[in-house]
């Protein structure tokens, strides 16, 4: 027998804490960099991201309720993609604070704003890996009811790519050096990608080679 605790999410979970994004996790997360109508810097981390597409790349994150990225980018059509890695885990921490829109996110979070080649939105320049990116949708999540929920997925097209080139190793990108940092549950947890937590796989044959 498969003992497995059962719930339904829309009763509740009955645990101690909600174990979703515990188990959807370690999530990567999309450090965002966008700016307001008025020109002001925004920087936000957002862990219900990802990637989707490779041709086009296309990236995506969800916005829970409409906060100052989802505006700036409904507005703007533009966004920077900044990796969060160990050194700038504690300035991306600092970012998610729910700061006005006229503060300046990035003197906030104590990095440095770099202009983008293709897009008018600044990356962080002490980020070793940025994708420059034009919004291609945004997505009103519904329920499977149909019913609208207060969430927007924002997509976007990666248009440009910035890689510190200590994270090339003769033509390939350094994943398991590159200290990148990981959303975990709960209100505090995150994982740094180490070097022994590779492993190697390669895709099955079919037919099976024997
Ligand atoms: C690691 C981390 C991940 C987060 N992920 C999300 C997320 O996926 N969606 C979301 O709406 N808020 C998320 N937040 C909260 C936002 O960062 C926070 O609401 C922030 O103030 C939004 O900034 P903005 O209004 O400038 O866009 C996250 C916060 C942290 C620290």
């Amino acid at each position: 027998m498969h003992d497995s605790y059962f719930y339904q999410p829309a009763l509740g979970h009955g645990l101690a804490h909600d174990p979703f994004n515990a188990i959807i996790g370690p999530r990567p997360i999309g450090w965002i960099s966008t700016l307001g109508a008025d020109g002001v810097r925004n920087l936000a981390p957002y862990s219900f991201f990802n990637a989707f597409n490779y041709t086009p790349p296309l990236i995506g994150f969800s916005s829970l309720g409409r906060k100052d990225t989802l505006r700036n980018i409904e507005h703007s059509g533009e966004f920077v993609w900044n990796l969060a890695t160990r050194p700038l885990a504690e300035a991306m921490n600092q970012s998610c604070a729910a700061a006005p829109p006229e503060v300046d996110e990035f003197a906030l979070a104590g990095v440095t704003p770099l202009a983008s080649q293709l897009v008018q939105p600044p990356r962080v320049a002490e980020s070793p890996v940025a994708f420059e990116c034009s919004c291609s949708q945004i997505v009103r999540l519904k329920t499977a009811a149909g019913q609208d929920t207060d969430a927007w997925l924002i997509l976007g097209e990666v248009v440009g790519v910035h890689i510190a080139r200590a994270l090339l190793k003769d033509g390939v990108y350094d994943t398991a050096g590159s200290q990148t940092i990981l959303r975990g549950g709960g209100p505090a947890d995150y994982f740094e990608i180490q070097p022994d937590s590779l492993f190697r796989m390669a895709r099955p044959e079919y037919p099976p080679q024997r």
